[in-house]
């Protein structure tokens, strides 16, 4: 891969917010012995770094009732050496949706020679593991793990925690082109290269989503929800700088990546509203505006690389309704954030109140949200899932017998 570094870098507190970054090469080829330990403005990261990166990364792939051939295409472009996990929430009847994304993954793991973990979020183990070490948060009115994205991501991060590994990247699974999704982890593994934090994330730009806009094929860049999103934490970051910005490029990311140490710091929001709730938890807890609980972190940096991919981005597509829906919970999490000025709130609510999201006379709800990974007792979970196929698939893992 050969990327630009940030030309653009703001720092808030401990965070170095780095500009949109720009892809020129997606195999730069394998290392020659020319490459320098000097930083360049466009930096080579031969194959063999990004494969090293790989070694060491859990893709997290959230599930929820998607095409199964759609799975199958996002499963083939996560590269050999990272281990696949699915966190599925699909229907376990009439038709066992479930069964039939263990089966795909099976065939996947014979035909490749590969190792994957697969889980239903509606595990009643999990359920049980997460009421036992006390991490109830996640668990709803009947005991057990809440429906949601973000609900499935948290457990796709505490299994690959478990599995020991050090990066953890996410990717939908309704992509139309595997291609994308190769793409998206090179990148997480270019910017985990060049970051000098163990605190990095990596937010990826899509380059477009492509629609058919009368018979012809049109490139859009922004959808509605990203670039309400955007510009409304650049709003959020404006306020405290004094200085309006547009730094924020991915306030939507479901594609993105983090070091496990970072992911370990954030507290989590629900569902949709997760990406969002990552720049204002950053914020919040590492922006030098609260004092921070992590005086550990505050003295070394929280690097985040906003890297803007080359192929377009073909999902399923939401209806309004659904789209209506995201806007709203990101607005949420800026609005309920302690940091959330005034003046802010006041246009949120009457943004929200003018796409009739919100009644005037009533108050925004409130999201969910999951505390701090690292409160988790690993051992403990570990215990309570021990009869569960993926944990017996780490423990093998990682006592080397496969
Ligand atoms: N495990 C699990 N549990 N997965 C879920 C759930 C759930 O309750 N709900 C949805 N998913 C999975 C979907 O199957 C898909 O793989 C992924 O989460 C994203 O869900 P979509 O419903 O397809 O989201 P989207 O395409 O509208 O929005 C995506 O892009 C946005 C940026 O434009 C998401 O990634 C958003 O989080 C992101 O902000």
């Amino acid at each position: 891969m050969r990327i630009e570094l940030p030309k653009n870098v703001e720092r808030f507190g401990a965070i170095c917010f780095g500009g949109l970054q720009k892809v020129f090469e997606l195999d730069s080829g394998i290392e020659n012995g020319s490459i320098t330990k000097n930083k360049h403005i466009i930096e080579r990261i031969p194959y063999h770094d990004l494969c090293n990166i790989y070694k060491e990364m859990a893709i997290i792939i959230p599930v929820r009732n998607e095409r199964l051939r759609l799975l199958d295409g996002v499963l083939c472009g996560i590269p050999h050496h990272c281990l696949p996990i699915i966190v599925s929430n699909s229907p376990l009847e009439p038709n066992n949706r479930f069964a039939m994304e263990e089966d795909a993954l099976g065939d996947f793991c014979t035909f490749t020679n590969r190792n994957a973990l697969i889980a239903h979020q509606k595990d009643p183990r999990l359920a049980k593991a997460f009421a036992e070490i006390g991490y109830t948060e996640i668990l709803d009115g009947n005991g057990n793990v809440r429906d949601g994205k973000a609900e499935g991501m948290l457990i796709g991060t505490i299994l690959a925690r478990l599995a020991g590994k050090k990066y953890i990247g996410f990717v939908d699974a309704d992509n139309y082109f595997p291609g994308s999704v190769e793409e998206y982890i090179r990148e997480y593994a270019s910017g985990f290269t060049i970051g000098s934090s163990p605190y990095t994330m990596v937010r990826i730009a899509w380059h477009s989503k492509p629609k058919i806009i009368k018979s012809k094929l049109f490139f859009k860049k922004w959808g509605r929800t990203s670039s309400y999103t955007n510009k409304m934490l650049n709003k959020l970051i404006g306020h405290y700088t004094g200085f309006e910005t547009e730094i924020v490029k991915t306030g939507n990311a479901g594609e993105h990546a983090m070091t496990m140490d970072l992911a370990m710091v954030l507290d989590y929001s629900s569902g949709y509203s997760i990406e969002p709730y990552h720049i204002v938890n950053l914020l919040e807890k590492f922006g030098g505006i609260l004092e921070s609980p992590l005086s550990e972190v505050m003295k070394r940096k929280v690097e985040v690389f906003q890297i803007g991919s080359r192929n377009p981005h073909l999902h399923e597509v939401g209806n309004e309704d659904h789209i209506d829906r995201m806007l709203y919970l990101a607005t949420q999490v800026v609005y309920h954030s302690p940091i959330c000025p005034e003046a802010l709130k006041d246009e949120l609510k009457r943004e929200m109140v003018s796409r009739k999201l919100v009644k005037s006379n009533e108050d925004m709800a409130k999201p969910s949200y999951f505390p701090v990974l690292s409160s988790i007792d690993y051992d403990s979970f570990m215990k309570s899932i021990r009869s569960t196929p993926y944990a017996k698939m780490i423990h093998k893992l990682l006592s080397g017998k496969i």
